[in-house]
Formats: C-alpha cells, structure tokens, sequence
C-alpha cells in the first residue's frame, strides 16, 4: 500500500493523541501507537502499566493485539510516539519499539514495514521494521516443524 504525505501525517498525529491514553504512573514515560493494516484501518495503542510491574504492556503491543483480535492481521506500517509525561520540547525523545515489540509485529509485517519514531508531527524518523530487526526470526522457520 502507498503510504501517502496524508496518511503519513494521520498516522503519526494518532501515535501522539494515542499518547494522551497512556497509564504510565510508574516509569512516567508516556508511549502511543498507531498501526496501519492492509485493509486501511488504523488502530491506535498506549502503553499501560500496572503496580505488578512486570504487567505492563507497550503501545505498539496494544495497538498490535487490537488489530490481531478484529481479524486485522496484516500491518503495513506503524507509527510511535514516546517520551516522558510532562517533557518540555526539549525533553522529547526517539523511543524506538523495545525488542519484545520488534519481534511481536514481525509477526504480522508485510515486507518492508515503515516504522515512523516520532517527536512531532512534523520531526520524526522513517527506519523499517527489517532495519531494527535484521535477520528476524519469524513464521516462516517454523514452516517445516508445522507441515509435519
Ligand atoms: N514502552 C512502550 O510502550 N513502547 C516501547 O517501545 C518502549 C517502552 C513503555 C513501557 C513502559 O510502560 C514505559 O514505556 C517505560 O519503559
């Protein structure tokens, strides 16, 4: 699917308003996604955490399973917007998609998945999700273990 300026600016101006959702008391740090899939359907996550720590579950996970369980099962790109509660300009940062994310939107990625690390609408990063995991371990080593 061609990712147009339009549809780049919507999906990263859902990752930032996906951000505003986040339960983050614990870290403070604030994350929002937005996960495009192949039928055109945007589905937005925010991190959510929980006073058992090891609980908690990232943006892109919780945009990712909401796309996952309405049948959505093919992700074009995604969009994620992370930085502390309460950061001044300045204090905006790149939150690339922690490992465990990388590998569970692998999963679901068609080829070449854009993946946009936002700051702003109009200050982010353009990387893919075969940049930030090379070499991915994915569905298709477990082809043959299936088919037997
Ligand atoms: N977090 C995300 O939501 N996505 C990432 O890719 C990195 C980390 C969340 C998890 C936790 O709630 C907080 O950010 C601090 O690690």
């Amino acid at each position: 699917m061609m990712i147009t300026d339009v549809l780049r600016t919507t999906l990263l101006q859902k990752a930032i308003a996906a951000r505003q959702q986040s339960y983050a008391p614990y870290s403070n740090f604030a994350v929002g996604a937005a996960l495009l899939t192949k039928s055109g359907s945007i589905y937005t996550g925010c991190n959510v955490e929980n006073a058992a720590f090891g609980a908690g579950i990232c943006a892109e996970r919780t945009a990712a399973v909401k796309a996952i369980s309405e049948g959505d099962d093919k992700f074009v790109a995604i969009a994620v917007a992370g930085y502390p509660i309460n950061a001044t300009r300045e204090q905006l940062s790149l939150a690339f998609p922690c490992g465990i994310c990388r590998q569970f939107l692998n999963e679901f990625a068609l080829p070449n998945m854009p993946v946009f690390v936002v700051k702003t609408v109009n200050d982010y990063v353009e990387t893919s999700l075969e940049e930030i995991l090379p070499h991915a371990f994915g569905p298709k080593n477990l082809k043959n273990t299936l088919e037997e």
